[in-house]
């Protein structure tokens, strides 16, 4: 078994590369087949950067467009403490068809933040695709479109991934081990 440390913590392959792009594939072919029109896709930084790009070469939509956000939780200069704000919607996403990006949604707390700011944007729809999904850590009522793969309620990194900001270029998804 293939293992490696990061911050004194040991993880195991728990997906490999090659699974990860069987799932890459499939997850394309189910939002290319929903006739989606012209949309904007989101990718939610900085997890979502190599799903995003993958999926992105994939796509066959006409018109389809590509921006990426991040949460904030500043208000000028002071944090508030929690996350309030979404940078990088620069232009008007007013009446368009979003697809968010996500790498992996656990309690959904981010992603109801994220809906909830886009939602005051005046798009006219969102859809949500997550690589990765956690049924036993979700708490939200909200729809998740397009789900790559359910995982166990365990700690992953790899692929965009990071424990405290490392591990993000491992080709392979890890999980923490027992
Ligand atoms: P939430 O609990 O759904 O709000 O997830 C919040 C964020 O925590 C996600 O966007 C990820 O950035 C991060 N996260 C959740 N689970 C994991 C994990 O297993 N590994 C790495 N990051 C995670
Ligand atoms: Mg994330």
């Amino acid at each position: 078994m293939e293992t490696i440390t990061l911050h004194n913590k040991t993880f195991e392959v728990s997906i490999y590369d090659t699974e990860i792009a069987e799932i890459v594939t499939e997850i394309t072919k189910a939002i290319n087949d929903s006739h989606i029109e012209s949309p904007i896709f989101i990718g939610v930084l900085n997890g979502s950067f190599l799903f995003a790009a993958d999926v992105m070469r994939k796509i066959i939509i006409p018109n389809s467009e590509i921006s990426f956000i991040k949460l904030s939780s500043y208000s000028g200069t002071k944090s508030t403490g929690n996350v309030n704000k979404l940078i990088g919607i620069n232009g008007d996403i007013s009446g368009r068809n979003i697809i968010l990006l996500e790498d992996i949604i656990d309690t959904g707390v981010t992603l109801e933040k994220i809906i909830e700011l886009l939602q005051k944007e005046n798009v006219h729809d969102i859809k949500v695709a997550t690589l990765l999904f956690k049924p036993e850590a979700y708490t939200k009522n909200i729809k998740i479109d397009f789900i790559g793969k359910s995982i166990a309620n365990d700690f992953v990194v790899g692929y965009g991934l990071d424990y405290n900001e490392i591990g993000r270029n491992l080709p392979h998804i890890y999980k923490l081990k027992e």
